[in-house]
């Protein structure tokens, strides 16, 4: 099958790479000179909204798939009546505003922080006096890697942090005191079937996700995320993988947001499991059956951030995957996965190559 792709990052190249083990092709759509994913499949340059390209996506793939967020949702829908489009394009469009995302999890009586919209100084001070401080302020559309997002921890910075996020929607977020950050990732097919995979813990550094470990070690937890998963998945007559971000409190699980693809905090599946987030992404948008994520072990992930280490040196046992990007403080770079027979051991091996990567890089930090 040929495969259609908006967006050639390295979600898009592990995409690829999974696509090809299966006997199918790649077409991406992105507008970098060398993207990541070129070296997976064909890459048309344009812009992930150009009529022209995605017309040709459409007209020359057996389906149409996204790596990437802020794909404008109006240019899914031009296509999607030529060709299936997957996930679905309502999908995106709650992912892409946080506000109709926390709706949706409200609607789902999924847990989540206490909100608010926020349009004006009164909202922000009203969400003050209601939910209390610390707040969140995010914009409700394309943040990442925590960008767009300030803290107010004193109601008289209310004023400076509106000005700082600038004149766009935002909302405000109860500040959660979490014991820990974890995400589940499922798939669902087209038939309707659903795959969860084993819960995963993860470790974030000024807003970027820096180290994943799976699985969590807490059935209660995981059986609750998989509820949750479910549910969100049969709403959007999902199909394909998501990724479902949640804060532990205790014994509860609270929803802090969705991503209707693939995930940085599911990399640790490519050697950790037997059929990958990437392999049941492609299997269920081309139709297929999925496949059970059978467990290899304990595995754990560290990302590299803004400079790639000496790889040469690399302590035993960590997988290096090398995205074969420019560096950049603050950009993804690649990763490393290890897989060992315990999780004392698994954390024994992260813990080496975590020193060995604070030590022979300097710029693990975020943008500057
Ligand atoms: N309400 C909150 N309480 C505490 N920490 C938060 C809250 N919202 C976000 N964070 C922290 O910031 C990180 C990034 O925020 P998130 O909402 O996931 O945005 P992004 O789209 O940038 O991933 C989270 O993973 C978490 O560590
Ligand atoms: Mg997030």
């Amino acid at each position: 099958m040929r495969i259609g792709i908006i967006g050639a990052g390295q979600l898009g190249q592990m995409l690829g790479f999974a696509a090809r083990e299966l006997g199918d092709r790649c077409t991406f759509v992105d507008p970098s000179r060398s993207p990541p994913a070129a070296a997976a499949g064909d890459v048309l340059q344009a812009a992930f909204d150009n009529s022209a390209a995605l017309a040709r996506l459409a007209a020359e793939c057996d389906v149409v798939s996204y790596e990437f967020e802020n794909v404008p949702v109006d240019a899914l829908l031009e296509i999607a009546n030529q060709v299936p489009v997957y996930p679905p394009p309502a999908a995106l469009r709650h992912a892409q505003d946080r506000l109709a995302e926390k709706r949706l999890f409200e609607g789902l009586d999924i847990p989540l922080p206490a909100y608010k919209a926020i349009d004006s100084l009164a909202d922000l001070e009203n969400a003050v006096a209601d939910i209390g401080l610390p707040l969140v302020i995010k914009t409700r559309r394309l943040g990442y890697d925590g960008k767009g997002q300030a803290v107010l921890r004193e109601s008289e910075q209310a004023a400076a942090v509106l000005e700082q996020l600038g004149p766009v929607d935002l909302i405000a977020e109860q500040w959660v005191s979490f014991d820990f950050e974890v995400s589940a990732i499922g798939a669902r097919s087209v038939a309707g079937d659903v795959v969860v995979y084993p819960l995963t813990e993860n470790r974030h550094a000024d807003g970027i996700l820096r180290e994943s470990r799976a699985p969590v070690d807490q059935p209660a937890l995981a059986t609750l995320a998989e509820d949750y998963m479910s549910r969100l998945l049969h709403q959007l007559d999902y199909v394909g993988v998501l990724a479902l971000e949640l804060f532990v409190v205790g014994d509860r699980l609270l929803a802090n947001e969705f991503a209707p693809r693939v995930h940085n905090s599911g990399h640790w599946t490519i050697e950790g499991v037997a059929a990958s987030q990437f392999r049941n992404h492609i299997l269920a948008v081309t139709g297929r059956k999925l496949e059970p994520p059978t467990l290899h072990g304990h595995a754990g992930m560290l990302n590299l951030i803004g400079e790639m280490p000496p790889v040469g040196n690399l302590p035993g046992g960590g997988q290096l995957h090398d995205y074969g990007k420019d560096p950049r403080p603050g950009r993804k770079l690649g990763h490393i996965t290890v897989v060992a027979d315990s999780a004392i051991e698994r954390d024994r091996q992260l813990a080496e190559i975590v020193d060995f990567v604070t030590n022979s890089t300097r710029n693990q930090g975020p943008a500057t």
